[in-house]
């Protein structure tokens, strides 16, 4: 079998493939070949199993992402209760029609060094019911398929230098999910191996008690776990190049795990803050009394303070209690819930995926996520800590009592300590994490044991991290007002329902509320629907909504009607919309209509291209940066003379539309007005109702508070597709340093950053093809059938167009396109040098990219 190890501490590549040692105390190694089978049978374990003929694979790997869609993938006949539904009817595509149901198999070996005294395998995640088996045996097992989870190996492996096989079980039950939960070994494998007496695995915890920004010092409790400590043996904490020798309790006899502390002060003292996210390299090491290092692990560490309900005064001079302060300042959360799925990668996380979302995200202005509704990935909150991205991390969308047939309320009882234990040990170091979620939209909140079961899980994450304050997602506020539910939560958050705040914040004395999930606004990129109404719930033939940004459920709402709750009450800490990006599944409102097979509600859709929304969000939230952008297109053949209203999403807070030359008229936000008369869409963008369309061009002119024009954009009518453009995402020479250098107008996805290509084999250069006319404008109704081939050093990945409603599947180098767009994939080799990417259409010139991988 042919292993490959990817190193992270101690490189150890050996020509066999099997892993080899350096005098170094500890090894952690990625690994990342195996076999895998759907095949189910028990010999499947054992270490003389012939896997020859099973499938290579690369983990992290989702087996269902390839397809094929297919109705019949956990179709259902329920109610969605949460949803308002009264009646079961049939529900297609709700965990997103790809077969991830069933039972998988993956096998790899792996050598451990001969004098090998701990070794244990950290899942980052296993989709799901993982089982684990080492040399024949089951070493360890879990069964929450989004919980981190150590396995203790030692006992099994061959210490004399033979192979050890790793065979890892799998299961997925129907209606287990309410959104595509992927399959597999999603998440990285890694084989940690160190001496006897070691750090325990996540035993390192950092809190910072203190740190003053006026006299940049900061206090540190550090706290390590540590194996079979021995009289002599001292653990050392490095930072900022200095040393602290950590205490052991005084105490005889001591446990075989024990904690060593000690309160660490520093000066000069960097602090971590989503504008300065600086982090610190620290280290922790055992040392025995002859000056060997047993074991060392290091590690990066921010230094701030988070806390909520402080007395501050706002800028109008009124005092209150302020809601989030982060190092003694206020933040409102311009926060953006994600599920877990990456497009066209399904579940497979990658490093270079989740850093195209959360850039994307940081150009709109977004400065925190919410990982709905489970654990995040460690990889995505390495990147939240190093682009300075606040956290509410997530952990259940159900305890006890189930949302659907098989879903997590089938582990609870046993499970739900274990789980919360384990996010809270796997992320504590990360300063982006500023509060926890112990669960959405939770049946019980209305339930009397709702109430005891939530104070025992909210004192059990006190217990485990006294450091952040505990949230949860409410989406029924009387009952959980009734029952006390709302009032036990360190941060009360609610789901949606903004004419319930004032009532919530005046029952409750918190003095703050959290939107922890807003907006739901469905829109599909590209697609305009007329007339244009304000309107909840409307479906259309072709399974898409209207991008005009004005639809939503019945629960749900656009993002006005919670800007004017935010803007009026200092009391509200801000927001987490639903969603940041598309997902697979949820296809509401087309829970019941086949072919859609993933959500609408997204700022971005699934392929990571910005709908218009983005603009409207980047308008408030970027600070920055100012944002003028024009919708819909001007390409209405067969509406001539008709009324098709003209939207502007701008920071500014006036402009004048002209059609061909004519003005529109010159329009100014009503900042009067407060929503109580419905949305307050006048306030926040400038709307045009009355244009009638004629072909040629639009053109908007904003102007300053100062009456000063600041800026214009121009919209044409394009003529037919003539060619295909080929944008690359990163590695473009003279491209922009970062997205904050874009300009007012930019669409992120058409611009390319310099940021070089990595030869590691992980990189991913995400490519959006646009078909334009011959004078280079894009076409915005083009759905050619598009072919691409990869060549040099990088592979094709995958392709999306972010239709909610397409069967072709992702992992094949063909797609249509949908208005105008679509995003290929190309996945680096570990070889530097050129790559290019063919693209052929229909009745389309082709277009060639070349790249450069270093
Ligand atoms: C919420 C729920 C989310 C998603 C959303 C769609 O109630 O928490 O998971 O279902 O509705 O609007």
């Amino acid at each position: 079998m042919n292993i490959s190890l990817r190193h992270t501490l101690t490189v150890c590549l050996l020509a066999c493939g099997l892993c080899a040692f350096s005098q170094s105390p500890r090894s952690e190694t990625l690994i990342t070949n195996w076999r895998f089978s759907r095949t189910d049978a028990p010999a499947q374990s054992q270490t003389n199993f012939n896997d020859s003929k099973w499938q290579k694979v690369t983990v992290p790997h989702d087996w269902a992402v390839y397809g094929p869609f297919d109705k019949e993938i956990d179709k259902q006949t329920v109610a969605i209760v949460q949803n308002g539904e009264k009646e079961a009817t049939e529900k297609t595509g709700r965990s997103g029609s790809l077969p991830w149901i069933g039972v998988g198999w993956y096998r790899a070996q792996f050598s451990v060094p001969a004098d090998c005294g701990s070794a244990w395998l950290n899942f980052d995640g296993a989709m799901a019911e993982p089982q684990v088996y080492v040399n024949g045996q089951l070493a360890g097992e879990w069964k929450y398929g989004y919980s981190a989870f150590n396995v203790d190996i030692t006992p099994y492996v061959n210490k004399d230098g033979r192979p050890n096989t790793v065979a890892v079980r799998l299961q997925n039950l129907e209606e287990s999910s309410r959104w595509y939960p992927g399959a597999g070994l999603y998440r990285p494998v890694t084989l940690v191996t160190t001496h006897q007496r070691h750090i325990m695995p996540w035993g390192i915890d950092v809190q910072t008690m203190d740190c003053n920004t006026f006299t940049n010092t900061a206090k540190l409790q550090v706290s390590v776990n540590v194996s079979a400590w021995k009289e002599g043996d001292i653990v050392r904490f490095t930072i900022d190049g200095k040393n602290f020798d950590l205490n052991f309790p005084k105490i005889n006899g001591l446990p075989q795990h024990t904690n060593a502390k000690a309160v660490v002060e520093l000066d000069n003292a960097r602090l971590w803050s989503i504008a300065k996210p600086y982090c610190y390299d620290a280290k922790v090491s055992i040392i025995d009394a002859g000056g060997n290092t047993l074991d060392a692990k290091t590690f990066k560490y921010g230094i701030r303070k988070i806390s909520y309900g402080e007395a501050i005064q706002d800028i109008t001079g009124k005092n209150g209690l302020g809601g989030f302060c982060i190092n003694g300042i206020p933040v409102k959360f311009k926060g953006v819930c994600l599920h877990h799925d990456l497009g066209m990668l399904g579940s497979a996380v990658n490093k270079a995926a989740l850093t195209r979302q959360l850039q994307l995200l940081k150009s709109m202005g977004c400065n925190a996520i919410r990982t709905a509704h489970n654990m995040p990935s460690q990889w995505q909150m390495d990147l939240c800590d190093s682009l300075g991205i606040l956290v509410m991390a997530e952990s259940f969308d159900m305890w006890k009592y189930a949302k659907c047939k098989n879903g997590y309320a089938r582990f609870y009882d046993e499970w739900w300590r274990r789980d919360l234990q384990n996010l809270v040990r796997a992320n504590q170091l990360h300063p982006s994490i500023v509060m926890w979620s112990i669960g959405n939209e939770i049946p019980e909140q209305g339930m009397k044991e709702g109430n005891r079961m939530t104070r025992e899980m909210q004192d059990w994450m006190h217990q485990l991290d006294p450091t952040r304050p505990v949230t949860a997602g409410m989406d029924r506020i009387d009952n959980a007002l009734s029952t006390g539910y709302a009032q036990i939560l360190d941060i009360p958050g609610m789901n949606y329902r903004t004419h319930k705040y004032d009532m919530a914040y005046e029952k409750l004395r918190h003095g703050f509320l959290l939107g922890s999930e807003t907006a739901s606004t469905v829109s599909s990129r590209g697609v305009y629907k007329f007339p244009v109404a304000y309107s909840k719930g409307a479906k259309y033939d072709d399974g898409q909504c209207s991008g005009y940004d004005v639809q939503a459920c019945s629960w749900s709402n656009v993002p006005e009607e919670d800007w004017v709750m935010q803007d009026d009450r200092p009391w509200m800490m801000g927001e987490f919309v639903w969603t940041g990006f598309d997902y697979l599944g949820e296809p509401t409102p087309y829970d019941e209509y086949w072919p859609s097979r993933s959500s609408y509600f997204g700022i971005f859709d699934l392929a990571g291209l910005p709908k218009d929304r983005y603009w409207l969000y980047r308008a408030r939230w970027n600070n920055h940066q100012h944002t003028i952008h024009l919708l819909p297109h001007w390409n209405w053949k067969g509406r001539e003379g008709e009324v098709t209203p003209v939207y502007c999403y701008t920071d500014y807070p006036s402009a004048e539309l002209f059609v061909n030359g004519k003005s529109q008229g010159r329009i100014s936000k009503n900042t009067t007005l407060t929503g109580a008369d419905g949305p307050a869409f006048d306030r926040y963008r400038l709307r045009w109702n009355e244009v009638k369309y004629e072909p040629g061009e639009l053109k908007v002119v904003v102007y300053d508070k100062d009456g000063r024009v600041a800026g214009e954009q121009v919209v044409k009518t394009v003529g037919e597709p003539d060619h295909i453009e080929l944008i690359a995402d990163h590695g473009v020479a003279g491209g922009l340093a970062s997205y904050a250098d874009m300009k007012p107008t930019d669409d992120p996805t058409l611009v390319s950053l310099s940021e070089p290509i990595k030869a590691d084999g992980e990189d991913i250069v995400f490519i959006t093809a646009v078909a334009v006319d011959k004078d280079g404008n894009i076409c915005p109704d083009a759905d050619n059938q598009l072919q691409v081939k990869v060549g040099g050093n990088a592979r094709f990945r995958g392709i999306c167009n972010g239709d909610a409603t397409s069967l072709e599947v992702f992992t094949q180098p063909t797609m249509r396109l949908f208005h105008g767009r679509l995003v290929i994939g190309v996945q680096t080799t570990d070889k530097a040098g050129n790559i290019n990417v063919k693209v052929t259409g229909k009745g389309l010139k082709s277009a060639s990219l070349n790249l450069q991988s270093k």
